[in-house]
């Protein structure tokens, strides 16, 4: 059965050979694009859907988010909102909320989490492990995530629990852990930071998991300059992931790598701290991406409309670079060649927005453009 999506005021399609059609139409088969162009050009099909003059965009991508925890760090975002500063050692609060919660307890509120994005646009989500921190809230926290998502990350190393010797922790890691989470998981990842791991420890963790099968990427850069970015480009991972404090050096090694720069502004927002520069980057040659990082600490939106709106105001992208570092710009954060664009090929994951341009998803902030979502063909409702 085909369905002929007609009336499309502008379609971006995310591919780079022709990036936006004004007066498009396109043509889904099961959870697949088969045609996209002009209206003109279109083809029969089984059925219709009338656009009434939307714009419609690819889901959006959203490569960074740790959606299973317990608990909620309110008193936290307040006492920062009258000065205190973020250092990451609320991770700790979160540890202990999610051990203490029912598989039940965490499955509801990260699918709780995933229907918000779904709601707002997104159609492809990462979710990370990384608030249990023992080899069996890790590995139900993943298991949780496999429910939701086939992008899952493995991040036993978020910071080292409270009480561990870290050399042991890391060893936990690199060996009983992995072991047990691999099979859940696609990904690894490890917050190379001072006050969590140092580079030593991440190059031993990142490695033990590729051994294992998994694709590394790594929270770097975030409160201040140090090797993770580095050592992202050098493993090859998919992804570098903060990228807010940069050395020139930095900026070279994503430029000669494949390695994708994802900007998380919802995280600057939330610990009111100066935002990554993003046109040094992109004028750089760095594939950018936009990513929620939604956590309950740093970052609690699941919006990535928010997102592309930071990164408009406050980060210097022009409204065209956020829209693609939101959808293509994801996909190639997540080595995916099958989302993040729409076209021959793609997956029918498409957004229609109450408005005639991508533009007004920074233009009009805070503001429930997203009319309707179908994911792999199918209409969300
Ligand atoms: O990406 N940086 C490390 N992890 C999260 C924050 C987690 C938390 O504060 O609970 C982040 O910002
Ligand atoms: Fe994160």
């Amino acid at each position: 059965m085909t369905t002929l999506v007609e009336g499309i005021g502008l379609l971006y399609t995310g591919d780079p050979e022709r990036e936006e059609i004004e007066g498009a139409a396109l043509v889904m088969e099961g959870e697949k694009v088969v045609w996209a162009g002009e209206a003109g050009r279109a083809p029969a099909a089984d059925r219709r859907v009338d656009a009434g003059g939307r714009c419609v965009i690819p889901g959006f991508v959203d490569s960074h988010a740790h959606l299973v925890f317990g608990g909620d760090r309110t008193a936290e975002f307040e006492a920062r909102m009258s000065g205190e500063p973020y250092t990451g050692g609320g991770i700790r609060t979160t540890v202990a909320a999610t051990r203490a919660a029912s598989d039940a307890e965490l499955a509801a509120r990260a699918a709780a989490l995933v229907a918000e994005m779904y709601r707002q646009g997104t159609t492809t989500v990462e979710i990370k492990s990384g608030y249990g921190l023992t080899v069996e809230d890790e590995r139900r926290s993943l298991e949780i995530a496999a429910t939701l998502t086939e992008e899952t990350t493995f991040l036993g190393a978020h910071v080292v629990p409270a009480g561990a010797d870290p050399d042991a922790y890391v060893s936990l890691v690199a060996g009983e852990m992995l072991r047990a989470c691999a099979p859940h998981a696609r990904w690894v990842d490890v917050f190379c930071e001072r006050g969590a791991f140092d580079g030593d420890q991440t190059r031993e963790i990142l490695t033990a998991g590729m051994k294992a099968g998994l694709r590394p990427r790594v929270h770097a850069n975030q409160l201040g300059e140090g090797p993770g970015v580095r050592i992202a480009c050098e493993l090859g991972a998919a992804s570098a992931d903060h990228c807010t404090h940069l050395t020139d050096a930095d900026v070279d090694a994503l430029a000669s790598s494949g390695t994708v720069a994802t900007l998380l502004p919802g995280a600057e927002f939330s610990t009111r701290s100066p935002y990554p520069d993003a046109r040094r980057l992109i004028d750089a040659g760095v594939t950018v991406a936009l990513a929620t990082d939604c956590n309950p600490g740093s970052s609690y939106t699941s919006s990535m409309p928010f997102c592309v709106a930071l990164a408009v105001r406050e980060m210097g992208m022009t409204p065209l670079e956020a829209i693609r570092a939101a959808t293509r710009g994801g996909a190639r954060a997540l080595e995916r060649t099958d989302v993040g664009w729409v076209g021959s090929g793609s997956r029918a994951d498409l957004v229609f927005l109450d408005a005639p341009s991508y533009v007004h998803l920074a233009y009009r902030p805070g503001v429930p453009l997203v009319h309707q979502v179908f994911r792999g063909g199918l209409l969300l409702e």
